[in-house]
This record gives structure tokens, C-alpha cells and sequence, in this order.
């Protein structure tokens, strides 16, 4: 198939595009950033430069495209600060997941793109109540906190914009398998700590096996939602810990949950304490899903071998 990806530069994209070529396909890949078109030509994919938040430009590149399929990957989080209000960091990926994806589809129908997969997430979402692990059919969650209000609505338009168009949103859960992904640094540093009881469960994947699933998603008729997790759902109290082991750091610090209030806000509570994680059956099931990584407690240290100190 001629598949459209947009984001090929990104750390999903760059796993994502090589995969495809394996797989048959003939890839035209998007970059934003001027000199990333060198970049998409090493993966082995056509450079076209263009804003997802330029509808018109999203309209004239997937019409000369005339891609058979459209894989949306892009977000805007390399480099940012994660402070206390997710809303103010997730703000411009937000505006890729809404007002980029409506561009995106919008272009399709136009062009009469067949398949359509885009990128959504698992972890933190689903309520906060019953069981610790949650399928695609569990409800999601209805009260997200206040710094993460918007983020959750703009996830929540892309699984629903993507799904009434036929389409498959595929919601990874936490990337990892790059050395510069986001946690290092704060686990070396010890600057990410276990709060409270660390109870949170959250759900992970390598990149690798997040790019395999997606390479699967695009020869399945959607609509459809899939959880994109390892086998192991986990309590920050075990994950933490072994990702500090994983990359040679101290292990993590401890700390209550009323200080993590004070410093970090309720949002990181929630993820310490609340969250819930996802099952990867339906994808295993209906997209012959197999993992490389199927639980963190070996892609921690296969990913950060290179990078112990
Ligand atoms: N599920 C998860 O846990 C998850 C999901 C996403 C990201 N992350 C993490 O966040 C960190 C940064 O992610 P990343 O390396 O993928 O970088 P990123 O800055 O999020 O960029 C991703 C892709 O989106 C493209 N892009 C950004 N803004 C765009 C726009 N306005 N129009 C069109 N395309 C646009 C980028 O193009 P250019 O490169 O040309 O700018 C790149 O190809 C990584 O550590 C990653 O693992 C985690």
C-alpha cells in the first residue's frame, strides 16, 4: 500500500517507517522541522514537509499523495517541560490530536483513502474505579484532574473523530526503548520518587513492538479501538524501582502523598496513586499481535543497557 505517515521523524515515526518498507509498503513520510527531509529519506521514505495545523497544506500534500492508508503520529513533545499542569504541555500535541486529525480526515475523504490509523494513549485514562486493569470497553475516565482536563478531551475527540470515520485509534501505552526517553533523566537524577504506596498501575511498550502493532492496525478494516500495552500492567512501586535498576541510577526517593500534592500537583498523584492500567488482549486477538518486549521487566533493561553509566 502507499501509506502517508505524519510524524516520521518522531520516536514512533523513525521505528514505524522501516517496519512498513519490510512489510511491502511504500511510504511517503511528513517532518515539520526545516532539515528533517534528509532524516525521512534515510528511513528509507519520500520527504514532504507540512504543518498538520495548516489544514489547506494537510489537504494539498495528501491529495498529490493519493496514499491508500494514513498513519497519524504526530505529537509535539520533544524538549518540553512537564511542569504541573499537563494542559499547558500536552497544549500543542492537543491541537495535533484535535484540529489535525479533523484535517487529516477531512483530506482522506477527500482523496479516498481507504485505512486510517492514528496514535491515542492508554495509560491514566480509563476510570478510576473497580479492577486495576481496563479493556477497550471500560469506561474512561469521567473526572480527569483539573491540569489534565484538556488533554483528556482532546485524546477522547481523536479515539471518537477517528472511530466515526471507519478508522483505528491505537492507544499505546508508555513509550520506551530510546535513550532519550523522557523518564532517564528524571530517574537518574532522582528526581522522579514512588509516591504514597505507589499503587498507580500504568501500562508500557517498547517502541518496537508499539510500531509492530501498527504496521498489523493497517490491514484491518477499523472502526476500532485498540489498548497498544506490554503484558504487564504495574504499580509504580515495582516499575520505578526497576527502571532506576535498569539504567545503573540510585533507587528511586519516597515520597507521602500530601507533599506530592503540595509540589507536584493532583495530576501526578493521580498517576502515582488512582490510575488504572490496560489489556493488551483484544489487540493480541484480533491483530495477531506478538511482542518482543511482552513485559517492561525485560525491555528496561534490553532498552538501557547502552545507556548505563
Ligand atoms: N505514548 C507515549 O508514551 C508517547 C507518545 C508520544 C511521544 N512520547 C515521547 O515524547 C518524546 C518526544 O516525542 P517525539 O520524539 O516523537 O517528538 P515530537 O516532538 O512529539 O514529534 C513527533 C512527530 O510529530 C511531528 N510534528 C510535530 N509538530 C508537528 C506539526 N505541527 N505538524 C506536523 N508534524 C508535526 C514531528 O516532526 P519534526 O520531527 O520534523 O518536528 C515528529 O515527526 C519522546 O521521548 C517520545 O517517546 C511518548
Amino acid at each position: 500500500m502507499r501509506v502517508f505517515v505524519v510524524g516520521a521523524t518522531g520516536a514512533i515515526g523513525t521505528r514505524l517507517v522501516p517496519q512498513l518498507i519490510k512489510h511491502g509498503h511504500q511510504v511517503i513520510g511528513t517532518y515539520r522541522s526545516p532539515g528533517n527531509a534528509g532524516r525521512v529519506r534515510a528511513l528509507g521514505a519520500e520527504p514532504v514537509a507540512m504543518d498538520l495545523l495548516d489544514p489547506r497544506a494537510v489537504r494539498v500534500a495528501i491529495l498529490e499523495a493519493e496514499p491508500e492508508a494514513i498513519v497519524h503520529q504526530a505529537t509535539a513533545l520533544a524538549g518540553v517541560r512537564f511542569g504541573r499542569s499537563l494542559d499547558r504541555s500536552f497544549g500543542p500535541t492537543n491541537r495535533l490530536r484535535t484540529e489535525g486529525t479533523d484535517a487529516l480526515l477531512a483530506a482522506a475523504r477527500e482523496a479516498g483513502t481507504r485505512r486510517f490509523v492514528a496514535q491515542s494513549f492508554a495509560s491514566y485514562r480509563y476510570a478510576r474505579e473497580g479492577g486495576p486493569v481496563k479493556t477497550e470497553d471500560d469506561p474512561l475516565d469521567p473526572d480527569p484532574p483539573a491540569m489534565a482536563r484538556e488533554t483528556n478531551a482532546a485524546m477522547r475527540h481523536l479515539d471518537q473523530a477517528v472511530t466515526n470515520a471507519g478508522g483505528i485509534a491505537l492507544r499505546y501505552g508508555g513509550f520506551y526503548g530510546a535513550a532519550g526517553d523522557g523518564l532517564v533523566q528524571p530517574v537518574r537524577k532522582r528526581q522522579f520518587p514512588v509516591i504514597g504506596q505507589g499503587g498507580g498501575i500504568s501500562s508500557f511498550v517498547h517502541l518496537d513492538d508499539a510500531a509492530a502493532a501498527t504496521v498489523l492496525a493497517l490491514d484491518r478494516d477499523g472502526p476500532s479501538l485498540y489498548n497498544i500495552v506490554d503484558d504487564e500492567p504495574a504499580p509504580m512501586s515495582q516499575w520505578l524501582p526497576a527502571l532506576a535498576a535498569a539504567l545503573g541510577a540510585r533507587p528511586p526517593r519516597r515520597v507521602p502523598l500530601w507533599l506530592a500534592r503540595l509540589i507536584a500537583g493532583q495530576g501526578m498523584v493521580m498517576m502515582a496513586d488512582g490510575s488504572r492500567g490496560a489489556s493488551n488482549a483484544k489487540a493480541k486477538r484480533e491483530l495477531g499481535w506478538t511482542l518482543s518486549y511482552p513485559s517492561w521487566r525485560q525491555g528496561f533493561p534490553a532498552a538501557y543497557a547502552q545507556a548505563r553509566p
